[in-house]
Order: structure tokens, then sequence, then C-alpha cells
């Protein structure tokens, strides 16, 4: 069996495991700094494999040693926004969290595929290459398969179409300026414009691009976590079963769409070298635009960054 440790164990983390669990593709360890909490959860956890039928070890500890030749290592630690909050007003104290746990969990597992979640999304995995010293193709960032979720949730809402037959794309950073690529988007192969007027897909593209301060808006006490984590549980499948499939995640960029030194939400092909091609879709001038703009705000939070701490 393979193992990912998921470092973490609030609320997008042991959901992370919950979802993992059920795929049934990796035995989990959940690390914490509070102590019992992540030993509590896994407990629990492993405690229910009888009733789902899943045979999946899940250990929760305090101790980094217990990670040891994992080949996922997903990154949730940090804190998570309230209300009022942007993505990147946790830029400061994540950033040291991040570093922490990409510099200690790396020296038992030099050999992992990383999966992010903590935000602010883009500069937190930047973080995690720089501090693990691992090629780009092995630092992944989900943002992406979240946020063309949102998209894809809001049109079958609209629409009372299955999810299975909706297919969008959102690009970028994962950020206010996020790109709804609503072009490349379909339900069941038939654009978009032939199920909505303009003004409702508009509606649609400016609620999923604040579909994670709705959700911090309705829960007052942190932000989204069953989406999220589901969104890792694909991602990881897709790792450790070698399936090649295109995903849109946020991935170190040199020259491609334009953007060089950022992670950056992109379509890449996942298997099991992490992103092995990064797909480059034809994108309109008003397309670029909008990426650009994206683009310049995760550049402004990397440049923050650097500001920060030493990289
Ligand atoms: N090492 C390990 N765990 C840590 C560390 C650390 N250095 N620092 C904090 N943690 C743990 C906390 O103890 C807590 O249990 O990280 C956990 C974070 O859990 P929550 O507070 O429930 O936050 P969550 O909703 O999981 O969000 C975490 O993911 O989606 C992003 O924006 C979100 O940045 C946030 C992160």
């Amino acid at each position: 069996m393979a193992k990912i440790s998921v470092i973490g164990a609030g609320m997008t983390g042991s959901t992370t495991a919950h979802w993992l669990a059920e795929r049934e593709i990796a035995d989990i360890v959940l690390v914490d700094i509070m102590e019992g909490m992540p030993q509590g959860k896994a407990l629990d956890m492993t405690e229910a494999m009888p009733i789902i039928g899943k045979d999946v070890s899940i250990l929760g500890t305090n101790d980094y040693a217990d990670t040891k030749d994992s080949d996922i290592i997903v990154i949730t630690a940090g804190l998570p926004r309230k209300p009022g909050m942007s993505r990147e007003d946790l830029l400061v104290k994540n950033a040291n969290i991040v570093g922490s746990v990409a510099e200690e969990t790396i020296k038992y597992s030099p050999n992992a595929i990383y999966l992010i979640l903590t935000n602010p999304l883009d500069t937190m995995t930047y973080m995690t290459m720089k501090k693990t010293g691992l090629p780009a193709s092995k630092v992944i960032g989900q943002a992406g398969v979240l946020d063309s979720a949102r998209m894809s949730a809001f049109i079958a809402m609209e629409t009372g179409v299955s999810v299975t037959n909706i297919n969008c794309y959102v690009l970028g950073g994962h950020g206010d300026s996020m790109v709804p690529l609503t072009r490349h988007s379909n339900i069941a192969g038939v654009p978009l414009e032939k199920y909505m007027d303009a003004d409702k897909l508009e509606a649609i593209v400016t609620r999923t691009r604040k579909g994670g301060g709705e959700i911090v808006g309705l829960l007052k006490t942190g932000s989204a976590f069953y989406a999220p984590s589901a969104a890792i549980a694909q991602m990881a499948e897709a790792i450790l079963k070698d399936k090649k499939q295109i995903l849109p995640c946020a991935a170190y960029l040199n020259g491609e769409y334009g953007q060089e030194g950022i992670f950056f939400g992109v379509p890449v092909m996942l298997g099991k070298d992490g992103i092995e091609k990064i797909v480059e879709y034809e994108l309109n001038d008003d397309e670029k635009t909008a990426l650009q703009a994206s683009a310049d705000a995760v550049h402004a939070s990397v440049e923050t960054l650097k500001g920060l701490v030493e990289l």
C-alpha cells in the first residue's frame, strides 16, 4: 500500500484523510502540533473502516518520524480565513508554518510528491518548492480542481443537468482574480451559452471567484473543507494510479502561458512522477488579459514572501 502523510489534522486535513480512506489508495498518517487531536481523529476513522469495508491504516501523531517514506505529503497546516479576510491576509503566519513543515517532512521522505492546500495557495506552494529543494514537477498546489468544481456545481444548480456532464475549467491564481474559462467549459460538449443567457453566466463566474469567501461568510469560524479536501484526494489518486489525468493545478511555470517564476493554476497531466506535462490552451486576448491580471497578483504575493522569509 502506498503511504500518504497529511500535515495539519484540522478541518481540511482530517477531511482529506476521510476522502482518501474512502478511495482505499494508501495508508494514511495524520500529523498535527496539537497533542491528542490527530491520534483521536485517526482512531475514530480507524473504527469506521469495518463499517465502510476499507483496509486502510490511519495513524495520528505529533512526530514527523512517523511520516518516513511517504509517497505523498499533503500540507494543510496553517490558519484558515475568518470573515473579512483575504487569502493574502494569511501570508505572514502561514509562511512560517508551511516552511517548517516542508523542512521537517522532506528529511523523512526525500522522494515524496507534495500536494499543498494551505493559503495563500500559489505562494505557499512556491515556499514548499524552495524549502524542500524538490523539482517543480513534484510540488503541486490544489486550487483549480476546487475552483472548477465550484463552477460546475453552480452550473448544475442552474441547469439541473448532472454534475458528471459538466466540464468547467478555472485557471490562474487562487484568489479573487482567478479566471473561469467560460469558452472552454461545456455541458456534455455543448457551450454554456446555449443553456443560459450572458447575465446568468456572468453571475456564475462572479460567484465562482468569490466561492471561498461565500463559505467563510456562512461558517464564520473557518473556511471550506469538504470540497478542497475532495480535490486533494482526486489529485492523489491520479498520481498513485499513474492515471495521466488532466486537472487544473497550481504548477511552477517556466514560460508557459507567458509566465515565469510563479506557481499558477493551469491544466496539468498528473501521473506517478507528479506533473508530467503542462497543457496549454489557445486563449483569446480577453482571456490572456484576465490571466495576466491574476498572475500579477501572484507575483506580488511572492515578492511579499521574499521580503518576509529567507528562501
Ligand atoms: N505543524 C502541524 N500542524 C500545524 C502547524 C504545524 N507547524 N501549525 C498549525 N497546525 C495545524 C493546527 O493545529 C490545525 O489543527 O493545522 C491545522 C489547521 O486546521 P484548521 O484550523 O481546521 O484549518 P483548515 O480549515 O484545515 O485550513 C488549513 O488550508 O484551505 C486552507 O485556507 C486554509 O490555510 C488554511 C489551511
